[in-house]
């Protein structure tokens, strides 16, 4: 049996594709016609299921995704008011994220392509992160080239996106990401999950500058971040107050405002080196962490000063979501991009990389690897590979 997932064409007439996406604790389907007109996105989101452990919990969410994944995709087509006979094609996250909550929708995504005779690909998660940015309808449409910002529970990192070719990857974190330190940051404060939104408002009522924090990375070149050490600070200065039970609501939101002003701050701090460094006018922010309000105000105010414009697309667009996976999806259909049934995934990927996509992508003509390149990377084989 070739393990092509179809023959059939996929023209740029009009095209419907189907979006999926799984690789943490959402599961997600969409369905985006043109790569742009979204219509239907549905997340289902796990915060009930995770919550009592303050963090992800990679078992019980593939768990939640096995349970979840066929109604999602259900409910995006009736959302759409379609079957699946007016689907062109099938965009999956391929990596990185969780390899147990990965394999979920991949496989949900293979069979489907298989039954339904529909051409796949599988799409870079980050890739998909970024080009949300661009669907946002703003006044001004974003379009490469821009800076962007993910700064999400999984990732921070900062990306040239280029009117050609792969996003490059400027700096990342070297250690927590921004949205994990706010997790982490919450259950030491004994203030709940997800943590981001319980720091914040938390942090109304307290004084940003009560409590001195190390700044990370500072006084450091380049564009990397660093949240570990200030993590641990926090969880010092808890200990220096007598440990959680004996820190009054005072402390707590001192603790808080202080931590997120850091951390804020150094988000703003490199994201305007970058943006200097690399000459991009706009910068794009994504992520969970986009939600911060501290994040927007600073950042927006910060860019203007430089004469620079800082974009916050809307929630729905800068957290986990299939549209963006459908729409990246789209762009590599369109240009032949095809994979096959012995798509895998992969937990860890550089951007730029696609290690499921040995050869460039398999031709839907042929069976031969020999199809056009990528444009969200060249192939390699350096991920963390798993059996689908
Ligand atoms: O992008 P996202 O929904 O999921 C992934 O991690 O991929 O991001 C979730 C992260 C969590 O760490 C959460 O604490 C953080 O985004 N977050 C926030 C806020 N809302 C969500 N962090 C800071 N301030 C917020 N208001
Ligand atoms: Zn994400």
């Amino acid at each position: 049996m070739s393990l092509s997932a179809s023959p059939s064409a996929f023209s740029s007439a009009s095209t419907i594709v189907l979006g999926i996406e799984s690789s943490c604790d959402e599961m997600a389907a969409a369905l985006v016609r043109d790569g742009r007109e979204i219509l239907a996105s549905v997340v289902h989101g796990q915060v009930e299921v995770h919550s009592p452990y303050g963090g992800v919990v990679p078992e019980l969410a593939s768990r939640d995704h096995v349970r979840a994944v066929s109604a999602v995709v259900e409910a995006a087509l009736s959302e759409a008011g379609i079957g699946l006979e007016a689907v062109d094609g099938i965009a999956v996250t391929a990596g990185p994220g969780l390899i147990g909550s990965l394999l979920v929708g991949l496989s949900f995504a293979k069979a489907l392509a298989y039954a339904r005779g529909l051409p796949l690909v599988g799409v870079h998660h980050l890739v998909g992160h970024l080009i949300a940015a661009e669907l946002a309808s703003t006044d001004e449409p974003l379009t490469p080239p821009y800076l962007g910002l993910v700064v999400s529970g999984g990732h921070t990192a900062l990306y040239r996106v280029p009117e050609v070719g792969a996003p490059v990857a400027l700096g990342e974190t070297r250690d927590d990401a921004a949205g994990e330190a706010f997790d982490k940051v919450a259950k030491l404060l004994g203030l709940g999950f997800p943590g981001g939104p319980a720091i914040a408002s938390a942090a109304e009522a307290g004084d940003p500058k009560a409590i001195l924090l190390p700044r990370p990375m500072r006084g450091r070149e380049g564009l990397d971040f660093s949240y570990s050490g200030l993590k641990t600070a926090v969880s010092l200065a808890v200990e220096r107050q007598g440990g959680l039970a004996r820190l009054s609501q005072r402390a707590k939101a001192d603790l808080a405002a202080s931590f997120e002003a850091v951390v804020v701050e150094s988000l703003v701090e490199r994201t305007l080196r970058a943006a200097a460094q690399e000459d991009l006018a706009r910068i794009a922010v994504v992520g969970g962490v986009a939600a911060n309000a501290r994040l927007r105000r600073e950042l927006v105010a910060a860019a203007e000063r430089e004469g620079r414009r800082a974009i916050f697309p809307p929630m729905s667009l800068c957290t986990d979501n299939a549209v963006m996976i459908a729409a990246a999806g789209t762009r590599l259909l369109l240009r032949g991009v095809r994979d096959d049934l012995a798509l895998e995934a992969f937990s860890r990927v550089p951007i730029g990389e696609t290690p499921w996509r040995v050869g460039g992508g398999v031709s839907p003509a042929a069976s031969t690897r020999s199809g056009p390149t990528d444009t969200s990377g060249t192939s390699t084989t350096t991920g963390d590979r798993t059996s689908a």
